[in-house]
């Protein structure tokens, strides 16, 4: 069986690891890589298939992302996209977690009749500000194979009307990978950090860095923390922009505030594992925080990772200056040390998918849904 798999943005390529890794071991599968080239910076695509050994994309769209809005960006990529599928004729279309790439590829599959599969299925923060949850809900409608991470997911699919049939809960892809792939590496020694020292950032959701005000809010919050514990903040493109934009640069990167351009993805894990805190927005971070053990502050009101508040390591804040102030000191007093959750079989996500698609399991995809 020929599977066409869609990735184009940083987070995607960690979700395809481990699937391609495995599906190694199903001779029956011939896995066709298609890059659509939303994210291009070295440390934002290329370090990725280095850190994670994932094989040269077979096809890349070159779509990028600088100055496209998100119909220009999803259009490129779908038309794209066509034309190579046109070509390959591909028995199923596999397309992760809830970027443009992930719609992008979830419409071409539905329109070419393609069967289509979605990892990371039915995660909801009911917050459609989030270009990433009308990503989610329109790839869900039109997937015939939905992979989520857990029950809760599985629930929320359903409460939207898919077909439980269509329904597969395998785990979470994502802590799939950081227990295949994590190891060492030297990342604090160069960075000059001491493990438990300092508090680690990430910030790239559009609510959070695309305006002036609300940015520079966050900003000084970490000056503030910095006061009193070193804070290392690898910068994502979209934010790195916003702070020259909005001229805070300057002012942004000075003392115990340290900004840094974005890690690949062994040296972020390495900075999660041995922080006193991970303060992010990213969906990923709050997982994999929690597999690493490390306390984390999301600077949002939702998450569609709800298993990670209620696992009580991860706490929504919202982005205000004092509340996120607050709950860093409150976490600062607060000396219980967690245990990484590295146990449980490494590729077993993978594989449960890879099981299901080649059995094709749910075979009526065709018929009307
Ligand atoms: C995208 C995803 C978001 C995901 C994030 C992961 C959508 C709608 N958003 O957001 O869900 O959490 O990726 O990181 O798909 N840029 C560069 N170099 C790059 C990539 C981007 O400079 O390699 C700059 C571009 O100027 C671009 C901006 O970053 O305009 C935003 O890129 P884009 O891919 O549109 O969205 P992200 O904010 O990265
Ligand atoms: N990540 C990384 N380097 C960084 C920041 C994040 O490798 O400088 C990794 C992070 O560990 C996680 C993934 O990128 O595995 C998450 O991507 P991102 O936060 O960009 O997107 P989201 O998960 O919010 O969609």
């Amino acid at each position: 069986m020929k599977i066409l798999n869609v990735i184009g943005a940083r987070p995607n390529f960690i979700k395809i690891a481990p699937l391609l890794k495995a599906a190694k071991s199903f001779p029956s599968l011939e896995m066709v890589l298609v890059h659509t080239g939303q994210h291009y910076d070295y440390n934002m695509s290329r370090i990725f298939f280095k850190d994670l050994s994932i094989p040269e994309p077979d096809i890349h769209l070159k779509v990028g992302s600088a100055g496209l809005g998100h119909g220009e960006q999803t259009g490129l990529i779908m038309e794209r996209l066509e034309e190579v599928s046109r070509q390959i004729k591909p028995e199923m279309m596999v397309v992760v977690g809830d970027v443009n790439s992930t719609l992008g590829g979830a419409l071409v599959a539905a329109k070419l009749q393609i069967p289509l599969a979605h990892i990371e299925a039915g995660l909801r923060s009911y917050d459609r500000r989030m270009p990433e949850e009308i990503n989610r809900v329109v790839t869900d409608v039109l997937s015939d194979y939905l992979f989520t991470p857990y029950q809760y997911a599985r629930q929320n699919l359903l409460k939207e009307g898919i077909a439980s049939k269509k329904i597969f809960v395998v785990g979470n892809i994502m802590a799939d990978a950081l227990k295949q792939y994590f190891r060492p590496t030297d990342a604090l020694h160069r960075l000059g950090l001491r493990p438990a020292c300092y508090a680690m950032v990430t910030l790239h959701r559009p609510v959070n860095v695309d305006d002036k005000n609300t940015l520079k809010g966050i900003m000084q919050a970490l000056k503030e923390i910095a006061s009193n514990l070193t804070v290392v903040f690898p910068v994502h493109p979209r934010t790195h922009q916003r702070l020259e934009t909005f001229r805070l640069m300057a002012k942004a990167d000075s003392g115990n505030l340290v900004l840094i351009g974005p890690l690949g993805y062994l040296d972020n894990l390495n900075l999660i594992k041995n922080a006193r805190m991970v303060l992010t927005d990213s969906g990923g971070v709050q997982q994999e925080a929690m597999v690493l053990g490390t306390p984390c502050l999301t600077l949002r009101e939702t998450t569609e990772w709800v298993d990670t508040v209620k696992s009580g390591m991860n706490k929504l804040v919202g982005n205000k200056p004092a509340d996120i102030i607050r709950a860093a000191k409150v976490l600062l007093g607060n000396q219980k040390i967690n245990e990484p959750r590295l146990t449980g079989a490494p590729d077993a996500v993978a594989r449960r998918i890879l099981k299901v698609l080649v059995e094709k399991r749910y075979k009526e995809t065709r018929s009307p849904r």
